[in-house]
């Protein structure tokens, strides 16, 4: 919002991250990021404050987009965040101003905030509440933010729409598709698309398993698959599946949401994308005890990547820290690397061992598991790889090598999904 021209002052209950980003530190790795705080910054219209007295004087527009994760003993959506927000702040707003909720939440959460917005704002204040869900990706979140592929507005008056489009005047001046909706539809297109994604990855997942059974390869068949405009192939690739802060707990929340309005029968089918997901990560615990001939106990094993996704230090619900935590729950020692998020998964799992470099990771590993696409990975040498490691095995959990250098340097090279003898 600064680098778009706006005054900006950012509020969090938490004093640490407050001060850090202050001090122009991120709380989290994100490409391109740190330049923009820096800037914003130095410009003076960018601070940050844990005072929501300040933030009610100074906001004409107010972003709410706090964390809705998983509930503890349920698949629903936790809200305590946002209703901490809105309780914090409404009592304070003076002056007319539009509350953004951006947070992802289920259908008809919206609704109820207004309510209760309107019990707690001052009489008179003219506040209003719009919603207006986030699609950035992490890892790509700075151009996902400066030239969104659309942006949605869920409004009740053509007051707040008329404000959403002041907001967002630059990227709506470069053609970014602006979609005005009622307040479910804007909650309903977060998690539709979240699950249609989800559904694509595990659709090609699925083809996996059974290619596993039918001795054909997941790669080529995605490949081909994605000749056919219909189907496309972006967000459809094989491997270890999906996982992170958002599309496993936004399913979850989907399906619960669905079943509270009496629609769960319409949203089921989501619960066997989540099964499938799950049973990529056992599978490749599966792959890795296959390579080596028998069980890990008392094996070494080399982890390259432990984030959810590339470019991202988020361990939330990884897929790679998962099957490393299993590995060595069955005993194996886990040595592991990643380029970005060892510092959190060692205050999550001080239990496993880390390396601060690829060729670290591999020495001495009995197999070697590569487990989050990075790009680091797919420019490792086999060779170099080859000569740290005591078994020239190795499971790629992402599909994310080329097959050829690495059996030509003497290795075994297993994929997900894909026979032995893959090309
Ligand atoms: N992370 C993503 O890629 C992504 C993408 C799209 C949508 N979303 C959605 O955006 C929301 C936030 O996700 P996140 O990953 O940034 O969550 P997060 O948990 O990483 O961050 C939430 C922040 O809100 C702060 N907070 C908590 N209660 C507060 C309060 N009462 N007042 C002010 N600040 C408070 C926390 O201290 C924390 O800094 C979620 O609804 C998520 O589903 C996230």
């Amino acid at each position: 919002m600064t680098e778009l021209g706006f005054d900006v002052l950012g509020v969090d209950v938490d004093a640490t991250r407050v001060s850090a980003l202050a001090a122009g530190k991120l709380p989290f790795y994100e490409p391109g990021l740190e330049q923009l705080l820096d800037r914003g910054l130095r410009s003076g219209r960018l601070r940050f404050t844990t005072s929501f007295q300040e933030a009610a004087d100074f906001g004409d527009v107010h972003f709410c987009c706090v964390g809705t994760p998983q509930r503890a003993q349920s698949g629903g959506a936790d809200l305590s965040q946002l209703f901490g927000c809105i309780d914090a702040l409404a009592p304070l707003l003076k002056r007319p101003c539009l509350i953004v909720g951006k947070s992802t939440t289920p259908a008809g959460t919206a609704a109820g905030l207004a309510e209760r917005l309107a019990r707690l704002v001052p009489e008179g204040s003219g506040v209003e509440l719009a919603w207006n869900p986030e699609f950035l990706r992490e890892g790509h979140a700075v151009a996902d933010t400066l030239r969104p592929e659309r942006i949605v507005a869920g409004v009740r008056s053509a007051s707040a729409e008329a404000i959403l489009r002041e907001v967002y005047a630059d990227p709506l001046a470069a053609g970014v598709p602006f979609v005005v909706t009622d307040f479910a539809t804007a909650e309903l297109v977060k998690v539709a698309a979240n699950a249609f994604l989800a559904t694509k990855i595990s659709f090609i997942n699925a083809m996996a398993e059974v290619c596993e059974a039918a001795d054909a390869d997941v790669s080529r068949l995605a490949e081909a698959l994605a000749y056919d405009h219909r189907i496309g192939g972006a967000g459809m690739r094989p491997g270890l599946g999906f996982g992170g802060g958002c599309l496993p707990k936004d399913i979850r929340a989907f399906m619960t949401r669905a079943e509270e309005l009496g629609a769960g029968e319409a949203v089921s089918f989501l619960r066997q994308m989540d099964a499938i997901n799950t049973r990529r990560r056992s599978r490749m615990v599966e792959l890795a005890c296959e390579l080596v001939g028998g069980p890990l106990h008392g094996r070494n094993v080399g982890v390259l990547g432990l984030a959810f996704k590339p470019d991202s230090d988020d361990i939330r619900d990884s897929p790679a820290l998962d099957v490393a935590t299993a590995l060595h729950s069955l005993g194996a020692r886990v040595t592991a690397y990643d380029p970005a998020a060892i510092d959190n998964a060692r205050l999550a799992h001080p239990d496993l061992e880390y390396a601060g470099s690829v060729v670290g990771a591999a020495t001495d590993a009995d197999v070697l598991l590569v487990l989050t696409e990075w790009p680091e990975f797919r420019q490792a040498d086999p060779e170099v790889i080859g000569k740290a490691v005591a078994q020239r095995l190795i499971a790629d959990g992402r599909h994310a090598l080329d097959p050829a250098p690495w059996r030509a340097a003497g290795w075994t090279y297993r994929a997900l999904g894909r026979p032995e003898a893959a090309l």
